[in-house]
């Protein structure tokens, strides 16, 4: 058994991220995110930032649309987005403190990877940096992670992907460290002519309340739109339209 000592973050992963969120309809986010583009962005361009890209799986449904970018921290994930010959740029970066020295119409946060940061100084950072980033009516677009009051500690949780020749579980528990959601996510993955691998991977994200987004948001200059039920999950959407 492999053991992370501290989050991987899906490196040694990245090779099975898609497989494992199969289920996820990210076309049908896309085209719900496109509708909330529409609805609130008063700039003229058309230039998009993915924030915490993963593999790139929104963007793919962006790129006929709009002139993308897409950022993450880990490079091996990058590297599955790569391969993909998608038509956009990406780039190694932390949400948390980056400067790409130029503006965009668009950015995206998105499938909660705002928690990743944990602590309130990080997104205090990362709120800035995102702003830095957006031109005058430009429109930011967050999909926050559970708040405390929805988290559910101590749930059993169980995600499959059963294909022909590779077969993953990974299940946890929620855990819960303070104001941190903890996982311990245990992976058993099954591919043809391999030995079965059991691998362990901790997750730790930060239950911000929305209320500190909000104000994060406001504070530096964003009218900000909250749309409670968001993609999927209830997750909702914050929604920041620079002024
Ligand atoms: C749940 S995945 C979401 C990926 C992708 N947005 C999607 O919807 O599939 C979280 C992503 O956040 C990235 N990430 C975590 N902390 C980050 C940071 N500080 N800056 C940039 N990316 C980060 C991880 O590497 C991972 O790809």
């Amino acid at each position: 058994m492999l053991f992370m000592k501290e989050q991987d973050l899906y490196k040694k992963l990245a090779k099975y991220y898609d497989y494992l969120y199969a289920w996820k309809d990210y076309k049908k986010e896309a085209e719900q995110i496109k509708e909330e583009i529409v609805k609130y962005k008063k700039s003229t361009g058309n230039k998009l930032l993915d924030m915490a890209c993963g593999t790139g799986s929104h963007l793919e449904h962006f790129t006929d649309d709009y002139e993308c970018t897409g950022i993450d921290i880990n490079s091996e994930i990058l590297e599955v987005a790569k391969s993909k010959g998608l038509k956009a740029s990406f780039i190694l970066g932390d949400m948390t403190d980056f400067d790409l020295g130029t503006e965009f119409d668009i950015i995206l946060c998105l499938f909660s990877s705002i928690g990743y940061v944990k602590t309130k100084e990080n997104l205090t950072k990362t709120i800035e940096c995102f702003t830095k980033h957006l031109k005058k009516g430009g429109v930011l677009i967050i999909e926050p992670w559970l708040t405390k009051e929805i988290y559910r500690a101590g749930s059993p949780h169980m995600t499959t992907f059963d294909g022909e020749k590779l077969k993953i579980a990974r299940v946890n528990i929620s855990e819960l460290k303070g104001d941190i959601s903890y996982f311990e996510m245990h992976y058993l993955i099954a591919e043809e002519n391999k030995h079965v691998i059991h691998f362990v991977d901790q997750h730790e994200l930060a239950l911000f309340p929305i209320e500190l987004m909000v104000s994060l948001c406001q504070n530096n200059g964003l009218i900000t739109h909250h749309n409670k039920e968001g993609l999927f999950d209830n997750r909702g959407l914050l929604i920041g339209v620079k002024e």
